[in-house]
């Protein structure tokens, strides 16, 4: 008799609602009731919102349960969960759920649907075939095609891959590395880590790729500390992909070597800047530092190196095994290809949607994220992380492509969007940007260690109704300083939601009382 498959996934969302929990009951049930299952924790689908989503395989299909507890496991089983039966749980049929089928999933399509752990699975749905496709190809074949397709980082900068893979490719030197920062440290951002938990192998066959086109026979993951869960499933999946030779030396015969390194992150902000990155990779604490050199051509342990975020290297495997050209018609403009929109904060519906460019926020907000989950209005939605500006509901029908954003001084950094509804207080957000900065600066230059300092209290000052209009020209100021003066992002880009705020939210200043 053939085992029942059943999914039920662990991922640290799904996980932090009972998702263990609910794995055990469903094995505890099964062998109380006599049952033959094969239970997969697979990674999550990104429908936050719906989980703990566990998945029954009845012939073809693969039959979904939403929510589902502890608690309702004995139900499920006595409703006939082995053959998809019908419960108050049960949404029908994963390929027939519309919030997931209308998505344009290019990097996150095996996320939900493999089993993570396991070559055979990633296999099985073209893993690797990037690889192969890049070996037959050649390295400059592969530098070109990532060119082609306009794939720009989804760190947060925007830069074109192409550019900064070439850049490396034709340096001379004698060793050089692919670092994948997956510090993702923004507010609101989790694709990052949903991808390394739901198809971590997607982001080893990026590297290897990376480093065939560039020269490079060693990589490492610098990845966000506080993701204990991704760290275990990450290295388990390299091990993996070691033992079957995908990594290691004369990899499949190919005469490339290339290797991985995991490598636990310091915990601050700024160890996701590039270069404080590579800093605390090197065993030092995590500090800016100036640029030029690139890292591109003195980077980690001062050789040339490609530092690109997860879905950059994970977004790479389908260029080159389905073309350039099927990357590049996707989007709008110079912002070609897609990106997994991250919806959090006051959302209903939170969770990854992946979305070519050039749908509206409010698109997202509205059809895809069902409005904010207190049924109150819209009141402001923050873009790109906590240096990200802060939109007013005139602004929601922006397309979201990184020029229509830099026309509005905002910017889409790492994708994530956190909606606050109308309760939300924005001069306390204000003071909040600079605090965080103040809080997180690495303290190399003035502008960002002293001005954010001085910026929280002139804030505090205007709450308090103290000489308005002097303070609001202090802290204009203080913005244009910080971002003119200061070396990095960091100082440079608290300005944008301090910024926004003074732009659309001003009456929250008012509303405390006191003298303008
Ligand atoms: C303060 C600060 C924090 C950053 N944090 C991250 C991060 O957590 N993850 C990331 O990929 N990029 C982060 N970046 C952007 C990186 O410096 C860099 O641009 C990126 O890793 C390059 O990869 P990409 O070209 O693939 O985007 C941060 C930048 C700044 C200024
Ligand atoms: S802007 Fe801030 S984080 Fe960046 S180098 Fe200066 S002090 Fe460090």
């Amino acid at each position: 008799m053939r085992a029942t498959r059943i999914y039920v996934p662990r991922e640290t969302a799904a996980v932090s609602v009972g998702a263990d929990e609910v794995a055990l009951a469903i094995a505890a049930q099964a062998k109380k009731s006599g049952a033959l299952i094969e239970l997969v924790r697979n990674g999550s689908w990104g429908a936050s919102w719906l989980e703990p989503l566990v998945e029954v395989e009845v012939g073809e299909q693969r039959i979904a349960y939403a929510n589902v507890a502890r608690g309702d496991v004995a139900s499920l089983f006595a409703a006939g969960l082995l053959e998809g039966g019908e419960h108050e749980r049960r949404l029908g049929p994963i390929d027939e759920i519309a919030w997931l089928i209308d998505q344009d999933r290019w990097t996150l399509f095996r996320c939900g649907l493999i089993d993570p752990s396991s070559v055979d699975s990633f296999r099985e749905r073209g893993g690797f075939a990037g690889l192969e496709a890049a070996f037959a190809a050649g390295p400059g074949a592969v530098i070109e095609a990532v060119t082609k397709s306009g794939l720009r980082g989804r760190g947060g900068a925007g830069f074109p891959a192409g550019i900064k893979w070439r850049t490396v490719a034709e340096t001379g030197a004698d060793r050089k590395y692919i670092a994948c920062n997956a510090d993702e440290g923004d507010s609101g951002t989790f694709s990052d880590r949903l991808l390394m938990e739901g198809d971590p192998m997607c982001l080893v066959e990026g590297m290897a790729i990376a480093g065939f086109a560039t020269g490079a026979s060693k990589g490492y993951i610098y990845l966000r500390s506080e993701y204990p869960l991704t760290h275990r499933i990450l290295t388990r999946a390299i091990d993996a992909v070691r033992a079957a030779g995908w990594l290691g030396d004369d990899i499949q015969g190919s005469g490339f070597r290339f290797d991985i390194d995991v490598h636990r992150g310091a915990g601050s902000y700024v160890c996701g800047e590039e270069t404080a990155m590579l800093e605390s990779l090197e065993g030092k604490r995590g500090i800016v530092r100036a640029k030029p050199p690139l890292p591109a051509l003195e980077g980690l342990f001062g050789k040339p190196t490609v530092v690109n975020n997860v879905i950059t290297l994970a977004s790479v495997p389908n260029i080159v095994r389905l073309g350039a050209d099927r990357y590049a018609a996707l989007g709008i403009g110079r912002s070609t290809g897609t990106l997994p929109f991250q919806l959090a904060g006051n959302i209903m519906r939170g969770g990854v949607v992946e979305k070519a460019f050039g749908l509206s926020l409010r698109e997202l907000i509205e059809d895809w994220g069902g409005g904010t989950a207190s049924g109150r209005p819209v009141k402001a939605v923050q873009v790109g992380g906590p240096l990200g500006a802060y939109l007013s509901d005139s602004q929601l029908d922006t397309p979201l492509d990184y020029e229509s954003f830099a026309d509005i001084g905002a910017m889409l950094g790492h994708g994530g969007i956190v909606v606050f509804d109308e309760t939300a207080d924005m001069a306390q957000q204000a003071r909040f940007a600079m605090e965080f900065c103040a809080i997180e600066s690495c303290g190399k230059c003035t502008p960002c260690r002293i001005g954010s300092t001085r910026g929280v209290e002139v804030i505090d000052r205007m709450i308090a109704g103290e000489k308005r209009d002097e303070n609001y020209d202090l802290l204009i100021e203080l913005c244009d300083t910080m971002e003119h003066a200061s070396l990095c992002a960091m100082g440079g880009m608290t300005p944008y939601p301090v910024r926004s705020i003074l732009e659309h939210f001003a009456g929250d200043f008012a509303s405390t009382g006191g003298s303008r």
